[in-house]
């Protein structure tokens, strides 16, 4: 069985490894690890598994800073999620994300961003629809968003979804 928790400090050193052995380069990694020293980090998960408690994935959201009809709009940035590669296929990616929605809808976040694969994001109601017309240097049908409160995009002109700036450090998204 899988336990997922908000991750803690023990787990930053296994969550560290994770996210080097998951990804070709080191920039997710980097980017966790500079999100949390800007203190631009709203949600880490960890997945546990419960009878060796070893790590077996994680997941982030990181505060953005977006805009519509001239007011600020409580947005995070979902980005990386990794899962160990002898745990993939298991559902453990798809029950962090949603353990962290279900988490960040009761703390009021209105809209969460991703970048990725629409094929993976759509079966947790990401859209394209939701992140068109912001300006932001991702736009694209591989931005997505999701409003979290009941569904509802907040009314009016879209304006800017900026990434927090350790973002700015990835070479491609
Ligand atoms: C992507 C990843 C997190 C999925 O973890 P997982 O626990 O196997 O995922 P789940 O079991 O919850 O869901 C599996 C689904 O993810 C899809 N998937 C797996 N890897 C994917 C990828 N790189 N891009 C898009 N979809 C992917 C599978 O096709 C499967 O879809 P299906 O349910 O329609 O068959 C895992 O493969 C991983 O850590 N990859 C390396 C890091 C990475 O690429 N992270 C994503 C970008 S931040």
């Amino acid at each position: 069985m899988i336990a997922i928790a908000p991750a803690g400090g023990a787990d930053v050193a296994a969550i560290d490894a994770l996210l080097r052995s998951s990804f070709a380069r080191a920039e997710e990694a980097d980017l966790v690890r500079d999100l949390c020293v800007a203190g631009d980090m709203v949600l880490m998960l960890a997945a546990h598994d419960e009878e060796t408690g070893a790590l077996v994935g994680t997941v982030a959201f990181s505060r953005m800073d977006v805009a519509v009809a001239g007011k600020p709009i409580a947005a995070v940035a979902l980005a990386p999620v990794a899962v160990a590669a002898a745990h993939r296929q298991q559902g453990v990616a798809e029950a962090l994300i949603q353990a962290g929605l279900d988490r960040l809808e009761q703390e009021g976040v209105v809209l969460c961003f991703v970048l990725g694969d629409p094929a993976f994001y759509a079966r947790f109601g990401f859209d394209a629809d939701f992140a068109r017309n912001f300006a932001s240097p991702y736009a694209g049908d591989y931005l997505m968003a999701l409003p979290l409160q009941g569904g509802l995009m907040p009314c009016g002109v879209r304006e800017h979804a900026r990434h927090a700036s350790p973002f700015e450090a990835l070479s491609q998204p």
